[in-house]
């Protein structure tokens, strides 16, 4: 039965989350983001919403580039850390010991152990309600077959369910 509450409904939307990592200078961040969504198909281009009071909207602004990192199921901790401190106080990599590679095309970290990984560069941004859109031009991307998403629900991590037929 549908029950109609603006408010609480805002908790029934289910995402994955997305380690959004940044470079500017030497400064290197990483937030969990969960909205975060390819958004074109040919161009391939992946939009996040990041809120302007966010170390990284400053990183990624100024940079114009960002890691998109998809967790698997196996990172519900660093998708936590990386959602509930700031790089204002905190250096996540090193409370998560997150564990980074180097990519082709830009210069911010991307994080070992996700079911697929992007290197964007911003090609426009614009705010959206609260929130600064960046999007980005997908420039090269990776995944790993033997991983699953993690599922962000009511504020939760879970694993995917079973599949469904069709
Ligand atoms: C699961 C999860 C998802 C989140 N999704 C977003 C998001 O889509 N956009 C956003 O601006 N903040 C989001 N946040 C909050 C930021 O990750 C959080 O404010 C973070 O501390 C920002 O770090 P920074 O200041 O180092 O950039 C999310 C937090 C969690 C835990």
């Amino acid at each position: 039965m549908l029950i109609e509450d603006l408010d609480k409904s805002q908790n029934y939307t289910t995402t994955t989350v997305a380690l959004v990592t940044s470079r500017n200078g030497n400064v290197d961040n990483v937030m969990s983001a969960e909205w975060s969504i390819r958004v074109s198909i040919d161009p391939f281009l992946i939009g996040v919403m990041v809120g302007y009071e966010r170390e990284s909207y400053r990183l990624i602004s100024r940079s114009g580039e960002f890691g998109i990192n998809y967790c698997s199921d196996e990172q519900g901790e660093l998708a936590h850390i990386a959602g509930n401190y700031s790089l204002k106080d905190t250096n996540k990599f090193q409370k998560g010991h997150i564990a980074t590679f180097y990519g082709k095309f830009i210069k911010a970290p991307l994080i070992k152990g996700c079911i697929s990984v992007y290197e964007c560069r911003v090609i426009n941004e614009f705010k959206v309600g609260d929130h600064a859109a960046f999007i980005g031009e997908v420039l090269n991307g990776y995944y790993d077959g033997t991983k699953k998403p993690l599922v962000f629900h009511q504020g939760k991590f879970f694993h995917l369910g079973d599949r469904i037929s069709h």
